[in-house]
């Protein structure tokens, strides 16, 4: 069976650019599954992502994919003050019900969850003041949306929305996979994933589709083994598809930096360590840290 992840109510433009070829719960319990609860984030991504938060000063953050609210919950309990938002209702059902159950927590009392799609950002999001300390959007997020046009003005658009929640002197962490060695190989890079603790994926298989001979398209088949809902039953395995834009490395970069008014400093890493173009180790994700300096 091919299941779908995300699915968003009709609301019209709010929707726009959500992938909603992932349309139902089965699917999000799929994902949540895959995901995991905060437990299953590996204590690299933690630490590090924690530490940079941290080492800026950080306070107030915006989780623009938050989805079912992994990265959020584990930034609540280390005291960060959060705001996470999604275009998917379906994914912030998971958030809003850990909300729910530790509300007598004050952190998760205070926990802001809202349904906001980076195309209308501004109006769907209360921006404090002039900005938020830090704006993460982590998890290969930023890839869902696709490229309409051919012209990536849908990515700008959504760039310069999302870039405009960071305070001056905040920082801006967004990551993708490295589609540099995808398109290159036809293969996703070999090696645990660095984010996720889960073992049930079998099996991933990687398909690239061109449009006037440029790869717009990388997709993802994911084969899952997935624990019984009773106690009864036997694990099943499950497929399903998650669609992505090829972001490479240097355009991503030009991008990222365009989107911000005024001087920027850009870092880039590989799985979270330092990056050299050329080096030996092959990263399976990058991470850009943007610090609006001005
Ligand atoms: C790969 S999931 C990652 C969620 C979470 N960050 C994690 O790592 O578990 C991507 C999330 O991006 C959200 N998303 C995709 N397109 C969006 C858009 N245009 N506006 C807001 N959220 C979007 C999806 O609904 C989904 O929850």
């Amino acid at each position: 069976m091919v299941d779908s992840i995300y699915r968003t109510r009709s609301l019209g433009v709010a929707a726009e650019g959500l992938p909603d070829q992932y349309a139902d719960g089965r699917a999000a319990r799929v994902w949540q599954l895959y995901i995991g609860d905060t437990r299953s984030r590996t204590a690299e991504y933690k630490n590090w992502l924690v530490s940079v938060l941290r080492g800026h000063g950080c306070k107030t953050v915006l989780d623009v994919a938050c989805g079912t609210g992994v990265d959020s919950i584990m930034l609540v309990e280390e005291g960060f003050k959060v705001t996470s938002v999604d275009a998917s209702d379906k994914m912030l059902k998971y958030a809003l019900k850990e909300r729910w159950n530790r509300r007598k927590e004050a952190p998760f009392d205070d926990w802001v969850i809202e349904e906001a799609n980076w195309l209308t950002l501004s109006q769907d999001v209360q921006k404090p003041g002039e900005g938020f300390d830090a704006v993460i959007c982590l998890g290969n997020s930023f890839a869902h949306l696709p490229d309409f046009k051919g012209d990536q003005a849908v990515h700008k658009q959504a760039l310069k929305n999302i870039a405009s929640m960071v305070r001056p002197g905040g920082i801006l962490v967004i990551d993708h996979r490295n589609y540099d060695y995808i398109l290159e190989t036809g293969c996703a890079p070999p090696g645990k994933n660095i984010y996720y603790k889960s073992d049930l994926t079998q099996d991933i298989t990687t398909s690239v589709l061109l449009v006037n001979n440029k790869p717009n398209m990388v997709t993802l088949d994911y084969t899952l083994q997935v624990p019984p809902e009773g106690d009864d039953g036997s694990p099943e395995l499950s497929q399903f598809r998650l669609s992505y834009y090829p972001h490479l490395l240097e355009p991503f970069t030009e991008l990222l930096k365009k989107s911000v008014h005024g001087p920027c400093e850009h870092t880039v890493l590989g799985d979270f360590k330092p990056y050299k173009p050329g080096q030996q180790y092959i990263p399976c994700y990058f991470i850009h840290v943007l610090k609006k300096t001005g």
